[in-house]
Formats: C-alpha cells, sequence, structure tokens
C-alpha cells in the first residue's frame, strides 16, 4: 500500500537549494497545487488592513509587535543583497515610528522572524492567515458596453467619487505623481498664459497645478461629487479655475477656437461618447491647438485585455511574475471596477485602433505618443508597486493637433 506523504514546501525547497544545511518542512496549504507551502513560507495577516499577504510582502514591527503589509506601508524599498538565492528583499517603512523593516523572508534569514524571537508566538501561529483563499482587493465586473449608458456612468462616478477622491492628495494618485505627470507636464512644455481645458477634471488636482504654472484653467467634469470636491478646494485656496459641468461629448459651454490646450488626463477610457468627446475638443480648440491626453494602455490594461500571471498566484515578487496574458483584445466592454465593497466606477475597453480613428475622423493629426514609465525615484521607494510597469506599460499618452489649414 502506497504512504502518502505531505509534500515539501516550495519556497523550503528554493531555500535548500541555496542552503544546504536548511531543513524543510512539510506543506500544510496548498497542498494540491505546484506550490504547496508550510506554514512559515504561507501568508500572514496585516494587523492594519486585515488582508492575508504572501510572507514576502509583510513586515513586522518588533517594537510594536505587529505584522503590517505592503499597502499599508508608506515606502517599499527593494534593499539589494543576495539570501537564499534571492538577489534582493523588501524594507518596509513602518506605519508606527520612523523605521523600515525587512519582510519576512529577510527576517527568517536574519533570525529576526517573530517565530523564531517568541516561542508561543511560533506555537500559536500568530499572524498566519487562516484564510484558504486569496482575498480580492478589487472588485471586477464586465458587462455589454450597450448598457453603460452616459447617465449610468456618471451616477457610477458620484457613487465612487468618495473613495476615488480620498486616494489624492496635492500631486493626485500614485500613478499620477510617479509615472503619468512627470511626461504629461514635459509634453506640456510652457503653459504660462496659455487658456487650458482639463477636461474630465475630477478633484481638480491637475487643474490646479497647471494654474499654478500659469495657465488660465476651466476644468469640466460629469460627476457633480467630484466637481464638489475641486470647487471646495478652489473656494478654500483660489486660482482663478472656472470649473464647469457637464458630458465632455457636448460641450455648449465653450465657444468654437476657445482654448489653447485641452489636456484630458485618464478619462477617455472612461467617456461613454468618446467619438463625440474628440469632436467637441477638435470644435472648441483654436486651429493648431493641442490635444495631450492619457488613457490606460488600450493594448495591456488589466483586467481586460491583460491579466499577470503569478506562480504562485499570491507573489508579491514580481520577478515570479511569469507575463501578461492578452487576450480578448477585440472585445469592447464595460468594465466595473472599485475597491471590495466600495461602489465600482465604469471603464471601458476599446482597442488602440478605436482612439486613432476616433481622432482621425474629428479631424485632429497625431504628433506623438509616449508609453510612460515610473521614475528612478518612484522605483527607489515604491518598488514593489511599480516593478511590474517596467515590464509592461499601463498608460498611453497621446498628443494630437488641430492642423491648420485644415487636414484634406
Ligand atoms: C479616472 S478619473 C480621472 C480624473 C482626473 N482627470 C484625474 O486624473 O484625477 C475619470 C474622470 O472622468 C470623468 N468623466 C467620465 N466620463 C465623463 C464624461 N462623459 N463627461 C465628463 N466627465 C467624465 C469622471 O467623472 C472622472 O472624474
Ligand atoms: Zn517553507
Ligand atoms: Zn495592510
Ligand atoms: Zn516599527
Amino acid at each position: 500500500m502506497a504512504t502518502l506523504v505531505a509534500p515539501a514546501c516550495f519556497y523550503c525547497r528554493h531555500i535548500r537549494a541555496h542552503a544546504s544545511g536548511y531543513r524543510f518542512r512539510p506543506a500544510r496549504h496548498a497542498i494540491g497545487s505546484m506550490w504547496p507551502r508550510c506554514d512559515w513560507h504561507w501568508r500572514f495577516q496585516c494587523d492594519l488592513c486585515g488582508h492575508a499577504r504572501n510572507f514576502q510582502g509583510i513586515a513586522y514591527c518588533a517594537h510594536e509587535q505587529r505584522y503590517f503589509c505592503l499597502d499599508c506601508s508608506p515606502e517599499q524599498r527593494a534593499q539589494q543583497g543576495a539570501f537564499w538565492g534571492w538577489p534582493y528583499y523588501l524594507r518596509l517603512r513602518c506605519p508606527w515610528r520612523s523605521e523600515t523593516h525587512g519582510c519576512l523572508d529577510r527576517l527568517e534569514y536574519d533570525g529576526r522572524h517573530p517565530w523564531q524571537t517568541d516561542l508561543d508566538g511560533r506555537r500559536e501561529k500568530r499572524g498566519m492567515s487562516p484564510a484558504r483563499e486569496i482575498q480580492e482587493r478589487w472588485s471586477l465586473r464586465v458587462e455589454p458596453v450597450e448598457k453603460v449608458t452616459e447617465r449610468v456612468s456618471r451616477e457610477s462616478w458620484d457613487a465612487s467619487g468618495t473613495w476615488w477622491a480620498g486616494r489624492y492628495g496635492v500631486h493626485g494618485d500614485v500613478n499620477r505623481e510617479w509615472v503619468i505627470d512627470p511626461a504629461l507636464f514635459r509634453l506640456l512644455g510652457d503653459v504660462r498664459g496659455r487658456r487650458v481645458l482639463d477636461a474630465g477634471s475630477g478633484t481638480g488636482y491637475l487643474s490646479r497645478l497647471l494654474a499654478d504654472r500659469g495657465a488660465k484653467v476651466a476644468g469640466v467634469d460629469h460627476s457633480a461629487r467630484l466637481l464638489a470636491v475641486a470647487r471646495r478646494q478652489e473656494s478654500l485656496d483660489p486660482r482663478g479655475i472656472e470649473y464647469s459641468k457637464g458630458d465632455l461629448a457636448r460641450l455648449p459651454q465653450f465657444d468654437d477656437d476657445t482654448f489653447d490646450l485641452i489636456v484630458s488626463n485618464v478619462v477617455l477610457q472612461d467617456v461613454v461618447r468618446y467619438q463625440e468627446a474628440f469632436r467637441e475638443f477638435h470644435r472648441i480648440l483654436r486651429r493648431g491647438g493641442r490635444l495631450l491626453f492619457s488613457i490606460t494602455h488600450p493594448c495591456f490594461e488589466r483586467p481586460l485585455p491583460g491579466r499577470w500571471i503569478r506562480e504562485p498566484p499570491d507573489s508579491d515578487r514580481v520577478e515570479e511574475w511569469k507575463g501578461l496574458l492578452v487576450d480578448r483584445y477585440y472585445d469592447r466592454v464595460a468594465i466595473w471596477w472599485g475597491p471590495a465593497r466600495k461602489p465600482q466606477a465604469v471603464g471601458f475597453h476599446r482597442t488602440l485602433e478605436d482612439y486613432a480613428s476616433a481622432l482621425y475622423d474629428a479631424g485632429f493629426l497625431i504628433a506623438r505618443i509616449e508609453e510612460p514609465t515610473p521614475s528612478a525615484e518612484a522605483l527607489e521607494r515604491k518598488h514593489r508597486e511599480f516593478a511590474d510597469y517596467l515590464r509592461v506599460p499601463l498608460f498611453l499618452i497621446v498628443e494630437a493637433i488641430r492642423p491648420s489649414p485644415p487636414r484634406r
């Protein structure tokens, strides 16, 4: 009769290949998978957000005797230095004190894993996640495009406006601050004295940055909720920005040939009638004026058409991500998304050609295209957040011109 033997832990094997004395432990989790894992190399639970995390993405503060994860740490540096076959470990900034801590892989290597220093904790498996499933942080739902009218879209932004705006600082969210805006401002050049429309202005953070650079800024958005955030800022700290409410597909509040420049930051993938929006932009731009917009990259945006394949599926080491699987590229769909258990916002997946054709049909000429990567500083300070952006872009920036004389 065959005897059943628990498989050895996937990560213990990895370590053993580099440290001959390392005793590997039997797997107790994900036993039927390609990546069976022992207790030590399973998931631990963050004491701040409550989420379970791969042991390589969670650190421990010995002073507070608490675990905290990548997402709850303001800074995640990739500390170079080989150990056990890994080339680096993540050092997370402590949320409680001015110090940093290594993640559990490195703490174990250094003999400072909480289970090495607190034997009661180890016996009780303190910190280990009891959850069998990976808890999804984001909720996603795909729907036929026809189901999402402009009104449905607007209401989704009103409903999700509170959590959306809560992620913003003076420089927007992390993607804007560290990836998109440095490229956007470089392409923009000097805006002093220019009439600029921030199309889909949201919280207005970009309108304010543009006004600070001397532009005469108008902002427009269809969400009353987000406009209220922008207008409150303007009344607290005025910069002369004029906000109006409206659908980008219909902008009767602006005369023909009004703006020198239209900026639209990560908006058009969310606009229901984007072709009409490009026509309106063309009408209200002066001849020779520029439209500069960013969108989530139509070829690689996640969850459609791109999805990262991670092995194991909860891996926080980007080098364990095998690649981005791209599929269903030609399916034009509406995608609802948001943090789990929060109201969702809706956007659309379209093809690159859809955007190029809409620009062409509206009378524009594409001048420049950029696929921005995170700055060196972003990679230094938020390694885990941005390392995958060096492999596959998440955003696309397009500069288009309203030609004068008109394109024939
Ligand atoms: C992803 S947010 C970006 C907001 C802002 N540009 C930023 O970078 O923070 C998309 C914005 O587009 C707005 N929006 C979507 N469809 C719109 C439409 N048809 N007309 C006007 N605004 C729209 C939403 O209300 C939301 O503020
Ligand atoms: Zn193990
Ligand atoms: Zn956390
Ligand atoms: Zn600490």
